[in-house]
């Protein structure tokens, strides 16, 4: 898979299915199935770091969570998180950005937004490096939202991002997320780019979808946006794991022989 395949699938109405992914052991396991791609988000700073939001995750954390990723991956198209503000700084920082995560294994970058910042777009794909947008609730501008809030709900708001998708089009960019808006607004802007939208909150029409790896496995019970979709408990499960273990060593019931060394 690559921006290619990306292209491909839209043409063949393929829908393309992406995870978020921050880790070797993920990435081992995702390699082995048939999922499309993988990112490398910066929701990492939040579901690996706990932070409170991706305004935390700066290159450095980027860069080792992408070669960590990239280890593990195979043959998967890696796509890693420009971080917060590091293209909007201009086009040299934007590259410089760029540079560290393909240095890292990313073969493509992510990266919110298209207004003030249409300069680096252009530069990073004139420069033979895959740009995936980010449109609709760009979680990096969560502050200045004042929450995570679905966007595009009003006409003019709706236009906007409308627009900014065909901007974003014309710079290069081979795919564009749109994250929490109306389903029929995504419909709308599928239908106007010849790019794949991979969405997220976004209902069912994008050409794609994404989501967070560990909400998907259900790894945090008490987390239930109305967009995840859980595949698996899986906060139950690695509880009743990590219980079982804890019994089996208070009762002297592990390690056995056969765990044992003579
Ligand atoms: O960082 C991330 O997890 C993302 C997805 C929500 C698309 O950008």
């Amino acid at each position: 898979m690559g921006v290619r395949e990306f292209a491909r699938a839209k043409s063949e109405r393929r829908k393309l299915s992406l995870l978020t992914c921050y880790d070797y052991t993920f990435a081992r396991l995702l390699a082995g199935t048939a999922i499309d791609a993988i990112l490398v988000g910066d929701s990492a700073a939040m579901v690996m770091h706990g932070r409170a939001s991706t305004v935390h995750a700066g290159i450095e954390m980027m860069r080792w969570h992408t070669e960590a990723v990239a280890r593990g991956a195979g043959d998967k198209f890696v796509i890693a998180d420009m971080p917060f503000l590091s293209f909007r700084k201009g086009v040299t920082a934007a590259l410089d950005t760029a540079q560290t995560l393909m240095a890292a294994g990313a073969q493509a970058v992510k990266l919110e937004g298209v207004e003030g910042h249409e300069d680096a777009i252009e530069r990073l794909t004139q420069s033979g490096i895959p740009v995936m947008g980010h449109l609709g609730l760009q979680p990096q501008s969560v502050h200045a939202y004042g929450g995570y809030r679905v966007q595009g709900r009003t006409e003019e708001t709706a236009q906007d991002i409308l627009g900014q998708a065909k901007r974003l089009e014309q710079l290069g960019a081979f795919s564009v997320v749109l994250e929490c808006i109306p389903a029929a607004l995504a419909r709308e802007v599928t239908v106007a780019l010849g790019i794949p939208t991979i969405g997220i909150g976004a209902g069912a029409d994008c050409d794609g979808q994404i989501l967070v790896l560990q909400d998907m496995l259900g790894l945090n019970a008490e987390f239930q946006p109305k967009f995840v979709r859980k595949f698996l408990n899986g906060e139950c499960l690695v509880k009743q794991a990590l219980e079982s273990y804890g019994q089996a060593v208070s009762a002297g019931a592990f390690p056995s022989a056969e765990e044992s060394f003579e």
